[in-house]
């Protein structure tokens, strides 16, 4: 397909790279009002700095107005990223209803929150793990904004902590991956395998090839 209107490259985009980790990101206003929403349009980029990538679309319509969370990530240059598990994924699902002004979304979901450790904004207290992150910047593109955070604090329960490395216990987070939109979601209990990554001086052995240099 070529001249893919915006409609559906979405469609495509969003069944093709899939599944994707889930940002439920919790915001300030400038009046202090917290907000929480979540975003597939999510990854780290980077880890020297610590560097992750938020995209999100402007509201529907013609008129160019970011959403409630792009709008407190420019004016106060700081948010979380709560980490969505099986757990939260039902409440995860109604921070994304589009409540009047003056409803909270984490209150309609049953979410709590507890302080961040660096930044304002407060995370959410059943999220197993969290990024608190300051605005890097914020690179507007056509209707998306793609808002770059540096990861300035990190959070992970410590059941789900494996100190030596430190690494995530992956297999016990449960996180859930967003797929094709649909309500499609996928989890990750019980499904992992292992594929070693090789030297090349392996690559060679396991082809019956001499070192070459
Ligand atoms: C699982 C899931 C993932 C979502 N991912 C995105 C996304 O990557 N970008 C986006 O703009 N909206 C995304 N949405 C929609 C927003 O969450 C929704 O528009 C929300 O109301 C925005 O809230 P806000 O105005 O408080 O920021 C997603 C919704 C769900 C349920």
């Amino acid at each position: 397909m070529t001249n893919v209107s915006g409609h559906e490259a979405y469609n495509l985009l969003i069944g093709l790279v899939a599944p994707r980790p889930i940002a439920l990101v919790t915001s300030l206003n400038l009046e202090g009002k917290l907000n929480a929403a979540p975003f597939s349009a999510f990854n780290y980029m980077g880890t020297d700095p610590a560097i992750v990538a938020v995209g999100v679309g402007n509201r529907p319509g013609p008129a160019i107005i970011g959403k409630d969370t792009a709008q407190n990530i420019r004016n106060r240059r700081e948010f979380v990223v709560n980490i969505v598990n099986e757990v939260i994924a039902e409440q995860m699902n109604v921070c994304a209803i589009d409540f009047p002004t003056g409803m909270n979304e984490l209150t309609e979901a049953g979410l709590t929150t507890t302080p961040s450790s660096v930044v304002s904004t407060p995370r959410i207290t059943e999220s197993p793990a969290c990024l608190e992150c300051r605005e890097y910047t914020t690179v507007e593109i056509g209707r998306s904004r793609i808002i770059l955070g540096l990861v300035i604090s990190i959070f992970v329960r410590d059941d789900l902590l494996d100190a030596a490395g430190p690494y995530v216990k992956a297999e016990k987070l449960h996180s859930i991956g967003r797929m094709n939109g649909l309500g499609n979601y996928v989890r990750t209990r019980d499904s992992f395998f292992q594929i070693h990554r090789m030297s090349y001086e392996e690559w060679l052995k396991q082809k019956g090839r001499p070192k070459d240099r």
